[in-house]
This record gives structure tokens, sequence and C-alpha cells, in this order.
């Protein structure tokens, strides 16, 4: 049954309902209406009526097959995931080559910068919208606290996630209507400060800027870096206690259990595709964090989203760039959103797969954070 509702839900779901063509085209330039995002989905928990659901937005590399075991599980704890393959991964529709020269040039400039990351908030939040209303979702109550849809956004799939909330007001009406009272959380799960613009410190180490490891070994070998477990010093909240290269004997990188369980090919994507986040983040660092801080602190945007909750939320084995994250939002809320409730939460033990390794911790922990 489960199996079935999974393989069910890898068909794409158009993002832009026919009745809604014209509106959302109208929006979005350079846009094609038949845009799809494809998922997974665990289906409705049997027996409760008011469970939530919980969009999972993932990062680089890994598609939305990485949230395969907090799906399996969702059932159990009463909540529904929905998977959602960010454009270009499988199944979603590709970047147009205007898209892909924005992303990878920059464009001719910030507004262009922009529109492009309010465009894929758009898709992910339309995507929700929909997915509410073609599927019936329970919606969110007056009081935010049953129902409704939790937004995850897990490493590079943070800024998406955030872009979904940041870009809101400019959404057709009856999606951005939908959208607005049916959202409850968002969960920004091991953001690397980069990924919200926020600056890269110069302890910073990862595959991917070690140029003595052969171009096309880098991404691979950063896959398995990046899913390691670190044997940090957070006790002095500093980032010089956090151990940036060296990983742990601990615990085998989760890239193994993934590889073994023969998973690895289906989930990994190295190709071409997989390799537009980081030009994207090179780029649109001054878009990625008005987008993060007006997502976190706006007054128009919680006036728009008034039972929205924000969340930070890291594992403590974790690669030092997602606890470097979760301070460094600490610290910029100080000076940028001093008077919003932020929650943040810190998992024992998980690295940054943890949803492979750890699935009941970090689903218990998004469940807490709903
Ligand atoms: C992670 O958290 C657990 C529980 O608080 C603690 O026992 C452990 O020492 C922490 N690990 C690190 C690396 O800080």
């Amino acid at each position: 049954m489960r199996f079935f509702s999974q393989l069910a839900g890898v068909l794409s779901l158009l993002l832009v309902l026919p009745v809604h063509i014209a509106a959302f085209n109208s929006l979005i330039v350079n846009t094609n209406p038949n845009i799809a995002l494809s998922y997974l989905d665990s289906g409705a928990p049997r027996g409760v009526s008011n469970y939530p659901t919980i969009f999972a937005i993932h990062g680089m590399i890994f598609s939305n097959l990485v949230f395969q075991k907090i799906m399996d599980l969702a059932p159990s704890l009463g909540v529904r995931v929905v998977a959602v393959n960010r454009r270009p991964f499988p199944g979603s529709t590709s970047l147009t080559a205007a898209e892909l020269n924005v992303i990878n040039t920059g464009g001719s400039g910030a507004d262009e910068r922009a529109a492009q990351l309010d465009t894929r908030g758009h898709e992910i939040a339309t995507f929700i919208s929909n997915f509410i209303t073609q599927f019936n979702l329970p919606r969110m109550s007056a009081d935010g606290k049953t129902g409704g849809a939790i937004i995850l956004g897990w490493s590079v799939g943070a800024p998406y996630a955030l872009a979904a909330i940041s870009a809101a007001d400019s959404l057709p009406t009856p999606i951005k209507s939908t959208f607005s009272t049916n959202l409850r959380s968002v969960i920004v799960y091991e953001a690397a400060p980069i990924a919200i613009g926020l600056p890269t410190p110069p302890q910073n180490w990862n595959a991917l800027v070690d140029n003595t490891i052969p171009a096309n070994l880098q991404l691979q070998a950063f896959g398995q870096w990046l899913t390691s477990y670190f044997d940090h010093d957070i006790s002095k909240r500093s980032l010089d206690g956090l151990s940036w290269v060296i990983t742990s004997p601990s615990r085998t990188p989760t890239l193994y259990s993934i590889a073994a369980a023969k998973k690895l090919d289906a989930m990994q994507e190295l190709g071409a595709d997989a390799q537009t986040d980081l030009p994207m983040l090179f780029f649109f660092g001054d878009q990625l964090v008005a987008s993060y801080r007006k997502a976190f602190y706006d007054a128009n945007v919680a006036a728009l989203f008034p039972k929205l909750k924000r969340s930070v939320l890291c594992g403590n084995k974790t690669a030092a760039f997602g606890i470097n994250g979760f301070w460094a939002i600490q610290d910029d809320q100080k000076v940028n959103g001093p008077k919003t409730s932020v929650t943040y939460k810190m998992m024992s033990g998980t690295n940054h797969l943890g949803h492979w390794d750890d699935p009941s911790t970090v689903l218990n922990a998004i469940i807490s954070l709903a």
C-alpha cells in the first residue's frame, strides 16, 4: 500500500492547473506555463482527519528520494510527507536556456536575479497550493495547530523554501490565499550560511573548493564528506571548535548505507543538472539574504502568514557548515529580527543525512516544530 502510494506519486503534478494558467503565466517572465514538479507522497495517515503535510525540499546532488525513510515513517507518526523534486531534478521540468543563463552567469543584474529567485519561490508555493486543493488536504485550523502545511528546506533546499514565502505577495490571488492560509511552519534544516546569503568564514572547507581533486571526482568526494559524521566541540560556540575537515570514526558516512541499500544511483544526481545550485549560491548572495530576511522578519510577510512558525534545525554531528549556518541565523536575528520568534533546535548525534540515518529523530523534531 505504502509503496503503491509513493509510486503513484511519482506522476508529475502540473504546477499550473488550467484555470490558473493565464494568471500564473502573466506573472512570470521566461516561464512556460506547463511547468511540472515531480514528487513522492507518503499518503494520508490512516485514521487521522486533521493531519499536517510536510513538503520537503531537497538540496544539492540528492534528489527527493533522500526523504524516503521519513516518508516510510510518516503514516505511523500521523503526518503526510510530500517530497518535491526541484527543477531540473528527475521528473521535474528542465530549466530553460534563458533561466540557465541567469543562474550560470548572474544575468543582466540584480533585478533579473531577484525575479529568477521569485520564480523558483512561486513554483514551490504554487505546487503546495495546488497540492492542497487537488488532494483536498486537511486545512490549517484557525489556531494554526492542526492540519495545514509545513515547508522543510534542507541544505540548499532552504533558500527555495524561503523564496516560496518571501515571493508569496506576488502570487496570483487564489494561490496566494490557499498557500498563506495553510502554511503553519517553515523549517530551515542545515543550510550553510552561503545558502541564505550570509558570509562564508575563512575556516570553510569542502571537496568542491579543493582543486587538487580531479574535477570529475569533486562532486563524489563532496558527497562522501557531506554524509560523514563530525566530532565538534560546540560548547564554546566558536567556529574554531568545529571540525571543518576531519570526519569522525564513530559512524560510517551515510553515502555507504545508501549504497548498501542499492539506492545511490537512483538518488544521486551528478550530472550537469545537479550543478546549477552552486552558481546560484555564488551569484545570488544579495537576493538570497534579502529573501531569507523577508521570509523570517518582514512585517508584511508576517501579516500575510499570521500563524507561520519559523524554525532552524540542525544535528550536532553534521558538517561544520550546518552548525555555522545555525549560529549565523541566531546572530543575524539579533540584528535584523529581534522581535520575531524563531525556534532553534539542535538534534543529538545526527549528521547532514539525519533523515536517512535517524529518520525517527528527524521526523519527530520536524513535528515538534510544526
Ligand atoms: C550532541 O548532543 C547530545 C545531547 O545533548 C550531547 O550528549 C552530545 O555531547 C552532543 N554532541 C556534540 C558533538 O556536541
